[in-house]
């Protein structure tokens, strides 16, 4: 049976519309799209989502203010209400209660535009500009209680160019996370992905030549 996915957005839905993408074109997609759950009642990607024929939903965060629990227990109602099983976070900008993040357990996934654990937080492509780093990338991972942390599922990798700014960084990185946030919620949906502890496992990994080299001077 497919997995009920709830995406969480506060903008753009950029990576939302690379999953709804992904699983309307693709008949044996292991989960469906059954909830957009937008925090900001303007966030753009409501449009594309609504566009797209997916449900969507505004729980605005503001009137909650601090207090967290309160949001999230309406959220939790939501999700409950849609039978939800797995929640992706696509550019979700608001952070849980421990408590939220522990019933979610391994059924909450995020997206990060860096190689985590390198860069989490504000800025990742400044912070990877200013490290000088010759890879940059994207991180999918399972949410836990620390921002930008938790049991890695993807990663994919792009080159760090000389003449980058913090803006064509993320332009580069963020076609990475197209491509790899689809098949990452394919791996988590399908059951190929098993937690150990504080590291993903899965036997579907494959990797060309194991190598990934920038800059190549061979
Ligand atoms: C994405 O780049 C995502 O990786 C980032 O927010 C952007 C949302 O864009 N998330 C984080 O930085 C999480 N710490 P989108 O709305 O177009 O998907």
């Amino acid at each position: 049976m497919k997995r009920r996915v709830a995406i969480l957005i506060s903008g753009r839905g950029s990576n939302m519309a690379a999953l709804i993408d992904a699983v309307k074109s693709d008949a044996d997609f292991p989960a469906e799209i059954a909830l957009v759950v937008a925090n900001i009642a303007d966030a753009p990607g409501l449009v594309i989502a609504r566009q797209a024929g997916v449900e969507t939903l505004v729980i605005a965060s503001k009137p909650f203010g601090k207090d967290r629990a309160g949001f999230e227990a309406k959220l939790q109602a939501e999700l409950h209400t849609a039978k939800i099983d797995l929640i992706c976070l696509g550019g979700f900008m608001r952070l849980f209660t421990a408590e939220f993040v522990q019933n979610w357990h391994g059924r909450m996934l995020n997206i990060h535009p860096s190689l985590l654990p390198s860069f989490p937080g504000l800025d990742p492509h400044g912070q990877a500009l200013q490290a000088g780093v010759k890879l940059s990338g994207a991180t999918v991972h399972f949410v836990t209680a620390e921002t930008d942390a938790g049991p890695i599922v993807m990663q994919g990798a792009v080159c760090v160019m000389d003449d980058d700014t913090p803006d064509t960084l993320a332009a580069r990185v963020l076609g990475i996370e197209h491509h790899i946030y689809p098949q990452a919620l394919r791996l988590v949906a399908s059951g190929q992905i098993r937690l150990d502890g504080d590291v993903c496992r899965t036997s579907a990994l494959v990797c060309a030549d194991g190598m990934l080299v920038s800059p190549d001077a061979s």
